[in-house]
């Protein structure tokens, strides 16, 4: 369905994109995670036709996008990561302005913007004008808007960044609903969280470049970390970390005092951990075993942490 090839972008001296590939199947729900400045709304911004790049191709639903870009805008919908509303008109007005730019009947316009309104549960206060909306229901009417023409792919710069749980939890919902559909769906954040819940497959993406490809399970096990073991001590002042790291390579203390392993696979690591405390007589409190997270594959791949 979306086709990219070589895609490269600089901004005076700042090489935003240096060749990025993407290959997304119809129905696809993609991730792109990746943090501040990694040019992950350039991508955005280019594949939805906003953006021309410096070079490269991009081809969806089978049509060459820089070559033509008018008919492309029919398959595409486009969720900016600011908000673009009319905070005079009310939700439905400004739904009706968004959908009457592709040419489609009026009546045909207003069914939609309806249906719409209740997919994102707002019908009861369509009637509102937008100044009167919280950021999370700009944030849906924002989505709902870009809708309107039932696109065939749909393009999410950071939906849920700064708003309430309520609105949150009601986009991803929303977001479930149109996968289902068959709705192919590009989707921006840098919350790896989201993409590790709601992404089939996800591209990490770093300096301009797509550094990992691949679904969570993938990129986990892939990463020398695929999962991390927390043990608490009743004796925690009694272990000896220097001791403990010639036996574990891979073991820190957190905060809490807690010893925290990292490890490739769990059940042998976590037989030799027991192990190790009783010939020491440290005494275990609790022992966690978690899947690790895409934070940690990324800072394996680059060295740095995904959040600042
Ligand atoms: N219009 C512009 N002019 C100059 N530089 C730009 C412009 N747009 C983006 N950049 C630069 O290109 C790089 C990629 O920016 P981009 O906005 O694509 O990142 P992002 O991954 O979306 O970041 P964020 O998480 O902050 O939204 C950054 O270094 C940014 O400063
Ligand atoms: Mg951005």
């Amino acid at each position: 369905m979306i086709n990219a090839k070589a895609i490269h972008k600089r901004f005076g001296t700042v090489k935003a994109l240096k060749g990025i590939d993407l290959d997304i199947k119809e129905g696809e729900l993609y991730g792109l995670l990746g943090p501040n400045g990694a040019g992950k709304t350039t991508t955005i911004n280019i594949l939805s036709t906003l953006l021309k790049p410096d070079n490269g191709s991009v081809f969806i639903n089978g049509l060459d996008i820089l070559k033509n870009p008018v008919s492309s805008k029919k398959n595409i919908g486009i969720v900016p990561q600011e908000v673009a509303l009319y905070e005079d008109l009310s939700a439905l007005d400004n739904l009706l302005f968004w959908g009457g730019l592709y040419g489609n009947p009026a009546s045909q316009i207003r069914s939609r913007a309806n249906e719409m309104l209740r997919l994102f549960g707002l019908s009861d206060r369509r009637n509102d004008t937008i100044k009167k909306y919280s950021g999370g229901m700009k944030r849906r009417i924002n989505i709902a808007s870009a809708l309107l023409h039932n696109p065939k792919v749909l393009f999410m710069d950071e939906p849920t960044v700064g708003i309430d749980p309520q609105s949150r939890n009601k986009i991803y919902e929303v977001i479930g609903q149109l996968h289902s559909n068959g709705l192919t769906i590009i989707y921006t954040t840098h919350y790896m969280e989201e993409v590790e819940k709601l992404c089939e497959r996800v591209g990490i993406i770093d300096y301009g470049e797509i550094i990992a490809e691949g679904t969570v399970e993938e990129l986990r096990n892939r990463s020398n970390t695929t999962s991390i073991i927390n043990v608490a001590l009743e004796n925690p002042g009694n272990a000896n970390l220097k001791d403990l790291q010639k036996s574990f390579e891979t073991v820190e203390v957190d905060q809490n005092n807690q010893l925290v392993f990292r490890c490739k696979d769990s059940d042998k690591k976590l037989s030799g951990i027991v192990k190790y405390m009783d010939q020491h007589n440290l005494m275990i409190s609790s022992i966690d075993v978690k899947k690790a997270s895409l934070e940690n594959i990324f800072l394996e791949l680059t060295g740095r942490k995904l959040r600042d």
